[in-house]
C-alpha cells in the first residue's frame, strides 16, 4: 500500500519528461503552430490541444517502425493516433519540418507522398491516389506550400513551391511554383502574384474545356441579366 504515491510520483515524473521531450523535439512545429494560426495564444496550449501536432509525433515514431520494416505495429500505431485525432498519415509517408495540420479532422496523407519543408494544410484535405496503381501513387509538395481545407491532391503530380491550393480544390495535375489554383479541376487563378485572366491564358490552364465553359457560363449570366 505505502508503494502507491511512488509509484503515482513515478508516473507524474514519466510524464513529465516525456511533455520535456516533445516541447524539446517538436519546438519548431510548435513555434509554427502560433505563428500559422491566430487563434493559438500559448506554446502550452498547442503542446497540449493540437491534434494536428500530435498526429505529427506519433508519424515520426511510426516512419521509424516503417523504415525498419516494423509494418504492422507502424500501422497499428497510425491507426490508434487516427482514433485519436481524426487524422491519418501513413507511416510510409515522408514529411518535412516544420510541417502544420490546423484542425485536422478527416487529412489523409498517402504511403508514397512527399511534403516538402513548411506546410501548412487544412481539415479535410486528402493527399492520395488517383487509382489502384502501385509504386508512387501520391503527391509531391514543395516547400512553403499552402492546402486549403477540403482540397484533394491525386495521383503522383507535383504540387510546386510557394502554391497555395484553394478549398475545396481537386488538383489532378502539376502545379508551378508560386501559383494559386482553385476548383474542380483545379486551375491556376495566380502565378507570381499576379492573377491570370482565363479568358486570355491558354498557357497556364490546368483544365481547358472548364475555363471554356466558364466563359460561356459568364457571358450567359451576363445576357441574362441585361
Ligand atoms: C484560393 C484562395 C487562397 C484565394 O486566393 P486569391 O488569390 O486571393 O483569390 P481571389 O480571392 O482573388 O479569387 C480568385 C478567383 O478564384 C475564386 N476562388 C477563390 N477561392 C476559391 C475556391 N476555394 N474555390 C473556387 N473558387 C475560388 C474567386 O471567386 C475568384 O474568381 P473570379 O476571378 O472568377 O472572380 C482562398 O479563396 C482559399 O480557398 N483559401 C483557403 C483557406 C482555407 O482553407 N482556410 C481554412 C481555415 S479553417
Amino acid at each position: 500500500m505505502n508503494c502507491i504515491p511512488g509509484i503515482i510520483l513515478i508516473i507524474l515524473a514519466l510524464f513529465v519528461l516525456k511533455i520535456a521531450l516533445i516541447a524539446i523535439f517538436f519546438y519548431q512545429e510548435v513555434r509554427t503552430a502560433q505563428k500559422r494560426d491566430p487563434a493559438a495564444k500559448s506554446f502550452l496550449e498547442v503542446l497540449f490541444l493540437y491534434q494536428g501536432l500530435h498526429a505529427l509525433i506519433t508519424y515520426r515514431v511510426t516512419h521509424l517502425f516503417y523504415k525498419i520494416h516494423l509494418y504492422f505495429l507502424a500501422r497499428m500505431l497510425s491507426q490508434l493516433a487516427r482514433f485519436m485525432t481524426g487524422i491519418e498519415i501513413h507511416p510510409g509517408a515522408r514529411i518535412g519540418k516544420r510541417f502544420f495540420i490546423d484542425h485536422g479532422m478527416g487529412v489523409v496523407i498517402g504511403e508514397t507522398a512527399i511534403v516538402g519543408d513548411d506546410v501548412l494544410i487544412y481539415q479535410g484535405v486528402t493527399l492520395g491516389g488517383a487509382g489502384i496503381e502501385k509504386g508512387k501513387r501520391h503527391p509531391t509538395i514543395g516547400n512553403n506550400v499552402v492546402i486549403g481545407t477540403g482540397a484533394k491532391v491525386l495521383g503522383n503530380i507535383i504540387v510546386g513551391d510557394n502554391s497555395y491550393v484553394g478549398a475545396n480544390a481537386v488538383v489532378i495535375k502539376d502545379v508551378p511554383p508560386n501559383a494559386t489554383v482553385v476548383g474542380v479541376p483545379a486551375r491556376i487563378t495566380k502565378q507570381d502574384g499576379k492573377k491570370i485572366d482565363t479568358s486570355l491564358d491558354h498557357m497556364r490552364t490546368l483544365d481547358p474545356i472548364m475555363q471554356s465553359i466558364e466563359e460561356l457560363q459568364k457571358r450567359i449570366d451576363k445576357l441574362e441579366n441585361k
